[in-house]
């Protein structure tokens, strides 16, 4: 997934829906070079979603971390939370040509898993892919995105 020199920090959280899948994926993350700020949660206990991405999304504000991951039930709702943030663009995505597309077109700064929808291998893909693909700076790409920050 990266180089053992990396030491970006990615944000992680979830609800208990996403919980398994966040430790894999962390767990994955860290195995890669990456360092992992998890924003929890930390059991299986029910918890709400918008608690967890609204989090994330503060991480990120505050510089903490330029990227992070967010896993809920379906990762609809914990994406549709993160987005409220006119500085986030959180992307759910289901398999590796999402998450490129994600990175190339939309510039995407969360990727967005369901706990419950996708498998930990296809996950772990996605999320390599995600991590290592570049936003297809300039141009109509960029003119979008940044329409994206500026809702008329
Ligand atoms: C929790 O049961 C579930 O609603 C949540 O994880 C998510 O799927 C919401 O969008």
């Amino acid at each position: 997934m990266a180089s053992e020199e990396t030491s970006e920090t990615i944000a992680i959280a979830s609800d208990h829906g996403g919980f398994e899948l966040k430790n894999e994926l962390k767990q994955d993350l860290m195995e890669n070079g990456y360092t992992v700020l998890d924003l929890g949660p930390d059991s299986l206990e029910s918890v709400d979603y918008p608690d967890f991405g609204y989090a994330l999304a503060g991480a990120i504000k505050e510089g903490k971390a330029k990227r992070g991951v967010l896993i809920c039930g379906s990762g609809i709702g914990i994406s549709i939370a993160a987005n409220r943030d006119s500085e986030i663009r959180a992307a759910l995505v289901h398999d590796a040509l999402g998450a490129r597309l994600a990175r190339q077109h939309n510039d995407a700064n969360v990727v967005c898993f369901g706990g419950r929808t996708i498998g930990p291998e296809v996950a772990r893909d996605c999320l390599k892919v995600f991590l290592e693909t570049d936003f297809e700076d300039g141009g109509r790409h960029s003119r979008r995105v940044d329409k994206l920050s500026d809702p008329q």
